[in-house]
Formats: C-alpha cells, sequence, structure tokens
C-alpha cells in the first residue's frame, strides 16, 4: 500500500512512517517544516528513512495544494492527516488558518478528487481546535 503522511516530519507522523515502513508499506510524507519546532529535529526524526526505497520526503506546503498534488501525486491509496498549527494561541490569533490547515485544506482535495470512491473516516482532532474557556 502507498500511504501519504501530512506532518510526517513532525513526532507522531515520523514514528507512523517507521511502523508502516517496517511493515512493508510504501510512505511519502509531506511536511513544510514550518518553524513551531526547530528544522533540525524534524529532519532527524526522518534521517534513519531517507535511505529507503520505500519512502519518499516531499517538502511542500500543504496550502498550495495543486503544487503538493504534483509532487506527490494521486497514486495514494490512504491519506493519513497529521500536518498541523499546533497551539491554542496561534488559532485564536488566526483562527481561519489554522483550520485551513488542521482540517479543511486536505479534506477539501480528497472529496474533490474521488467523490465516488469508498473511503473510511478516521476523525482526529489537536489542541489548537479546542474551543476558547468561557
Ligand atoms: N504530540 C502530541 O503529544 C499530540 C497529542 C495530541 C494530539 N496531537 C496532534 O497530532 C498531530 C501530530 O502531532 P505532532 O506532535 O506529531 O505534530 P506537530 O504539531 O509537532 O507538527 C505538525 C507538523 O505539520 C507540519 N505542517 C504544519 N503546517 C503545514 C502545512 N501547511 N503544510 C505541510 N506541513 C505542515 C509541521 O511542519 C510539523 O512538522 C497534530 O494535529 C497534533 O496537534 C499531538
Amino acid at each position: 500500500m502507498h500511504v501519504v503522511i501530512t506532518g510526517g516530519a513532525a513526532f507522531i507522523g515520523s514514528h507512523f512512517v517507521g511502523r508502516l515502513l517496517q511493515r512493508g508499506h510504501s510512505v511519502s510524507a509531506i511536511d513544510s517544516f514550518d518553524a513551531f519546532y526547530d528544522r533540525a529535529i524534524k529532519r532527524r526524526n526522518l534521517s534513519r528513512y531517507l535511505d529507503n526505497e520505500r519512502f519518499r520526503l516531499v517538502e511542500v506546503d500543504l496550502l498550495d495544494l495543486d503544487a503538493a498534488e504534483e509532487r506527490v501525486g494521486l497514486g495514494a491509496d490512504v491519506m493519513v492527516h497529521l500536518a498541523a498549527r499546533p497551539g491554542i494561541p496561534g488559532s485564536i490569533l488566526d483562527p481561519v488558518l489554522s483550520t485551513r490547515v488542521n482540517v479543511w485544506q486536505p479534506s477539501e482535495r480528497v472529496r474533490d478528487r474521488q467523490p465516488r470512491r469508498r473511503s473510511a473516516g478516521v476523525p482526529a482532532t489537536c489542541s489548537a481546535m479546542l474551543p476558547r474557556s468561557p
């Protein structure tokens, strides 16, 4: 199976990459290497997989969906969306941007591209999506 993992260079995404490769799958990790955590830490998360011929790291911003799609292609069997703008302060300052990255952007493209394909949805959330306290 070919699995695309967004946010694949981060803590959870990179562990997921490792586990899928171990099980014999092909994995494309998409990540924009945003500045929230040190870029070097994220490179290190993936360093042991970079030589694996079943692994591909694609550095691209999901907000540019056309570029992301062009770089990754449409051949994925499963997409796991873990890319995120973490942190509550950021989501209060710019809720639209947080929602686009955390929830909306990839879902929209999957919906557009695979209208008739049956797919399983896995609901997930992140701290930035929690409501503000009253
Ligand atoms: N780590 C935890 O303990 C924890 C706990 C609960 C929920 N979560 C949620 O699980 C998910 C993954 O967590 P994590 O800690 O591995 O991730 P993280 O929050 O550390 O990093 C997310 C990754 O997404 C990438 N990213 C951000 N915007 C992007 C964009 N526009 N295009 C492409 N990539 C982009 C970042 O560069 C980063 O590598 C997040 O939604 C997080 O909120 C994490």
